[in-house]
């Protein structure tokens, strides 16, 4: 047995023992062995490839050890910045690193999804644990499979669905929590990307052109991950679609505005208005979240920047309603992170996998798991479905049961 040898079974020992004593592995200034990070490899390094291999590279629960890309000189310059090994094949990057531990997807493809499916189902296959970009799929099907294959080897398969992993989300998650926002009620979501005719430029690439619902299958994993995230499964939608005038003249055929009516398995309403660059977001910047309760209400503006609670009238500390006059409401305790970079929700979101996959925390407890990515699919493919039958009610397609684990309890 070599030292290394040892050194691993040392490394998973700690690990198991950690785990059992209820020790988890959190973010800390301090490096971790070598031998405690985990082993990573990225296939697809053009955009955000990049953005991830930067994320692990600074991450001390991660060591980036190979990158692979079908184009040589994007892995050969991904690979030269962090001193990496390139390849031009995701089989020969796993042939040559059996320990990598997990495999990030950031390939893209049709509707920024269509790559993804092959290489999540080789790593899953060599026994890796996964991370695919959003959208997990652009195809249901293949989708499904991913989440039945990651479930069916028992291994992690987490989505970068980075959005709800910022500050303002955390605090949202902490309200809930503590009882804050009691029964939900409703559920109101804004999202577009600034906008208008002036800037208006058709969204070109070989990703995007020629498919109609580039921005629905391409965007909306994200509204949807963070609406389920809070409120619950979706059991009902019913959508509108359209494009403005300026598109329409121009005959280009994106359905970029979404209009989607949601109600969520608890029984809570939501609303997801989503668009792209064909106006400007008002209130709430880019994009924000009310999430209404019986006990009080959370408003997230612009992902990363801004959260407020609006205790209900005579919840703990607030306004009693005898003090209220018509319309008002106890004061909201407004929280500002001082963040607008968006950029700052994907080390988090890749951090957060990392810890999850450290602490092996039972496989339904991973974070904006493939099987969450695949929630949003199908409530992507019912919207479709409800524009095309020209705004009919469609159930989602019922999520798969999830085999049970000795490590559930
Ligand atoms: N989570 C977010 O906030 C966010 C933001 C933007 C993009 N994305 C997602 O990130 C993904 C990547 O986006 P992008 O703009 O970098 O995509 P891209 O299409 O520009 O680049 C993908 C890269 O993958 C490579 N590739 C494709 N198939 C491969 C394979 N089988 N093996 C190895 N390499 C392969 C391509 O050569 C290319 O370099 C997309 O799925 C997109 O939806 C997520």
């Amino acid at each position: 047995m070599n030292n290394e040898t040892i050194m691993l079974i040392f490394a998973r020992i700690v690990k198991e023992t950690c785990r059992s004593i209820g020790y988890t592995v959190k973010r800390s200034n301090a490096s971790l062995p070598n031998t405690m990070a985990l082993k990573i490899g990225i296939t697809g390094v053009k955009g955000i490839g990049n953005t991830h291999a930067d994320a692990y590279a600074k991450d001390d629960l991660a060591e980036l050890v190979a990158v692979c890309d079908v184009v040589r000189e994007r892995a050969d310059k991904t690979a030269e910045t962090y001193g990496v090994k390139a390849y031009y094949r995701l089989c020969d990057m796993l042939d040559a690193h059996p320990d990598l531990d997990i495999v990030d997807v950031s390939t893209g493809g049709d509707e920024n999804g269509g790559w993804h499916y092959e290489p999540t189902m080789e790593a899953l296959a060599a026994g890796k644990h996964v991370l695919v970009e959003k959208p997990i799929s652009n195809r249901i099907e293949e989708a499904r499979e991913m989440v039945e294959s990651a479930d069916e080897k028992d291994r992690y398969l987490g989505c970068n669905l980075n959005h709800y992993f910022t500050e303002p989300a955390e605090r949202a998650d902490r309200l809930f929590a503590e009882g804050k926002i009691g029964e939900p009620v409703f559920c109101l979501h804004r999202m577009g990307f600034p906008g208008g005719e002036f800037a208006y430029k058709p969204v070109g690439g070989p990703n995007a052109e020629g498919f109609p619902y580039f921005h629905v299958k391409a965007f909306l994993a994200h509204p949807f991950g963070i609406m389920r995230h809070f409120c619950g499964d979706i059991t009902h939608v019913q959508a509108f679609m359209g494009r403005p005038g300026f598109r329409r003249r121009e005959t280009d055929l994106l359905v970029s505005v979404n209009s989607i009516h949601l109600r969520f398995a608890s029984g809570c309403i939501g609303y997801l208005f989503s668009q792209r660059g064909d106006a400007t977001m008002g209130l709430g910047g880019w994009w924000s979240l009310e999430v209404g309760g019986t006990k009080g209400t959370f408003c997230i503006e612009n992902c990363v920047e801004k959260m407020t609670y609006f205790p209900a009238p005579g919840a703990d500390g607030s306004a009693s309603p005898e003090n209220l006059g018509l319309g008002q409401a106890p004061e909201p305790e407004v929280f500002h992170t001082g963040v607008r970079d968006f950029k700052t929700t994907f080390p988090r979101r890749i951090h957060a996998f990392l810890e999850d996959v450290a602490n092996a925390v039972p496989k339904h407890r991973l974070r904006a798991s493939g099987r969450d990515a695949l929630a949003t699919l199908e409530y992507t493919f019912a919207a479709i479905e409800s524009f095309e039958s020209g705004g009919a009610l469609v159930r989602p397609h019922p999520l798969p049961r999830r085999q049970r684990r000795a490590d559930e309890g």
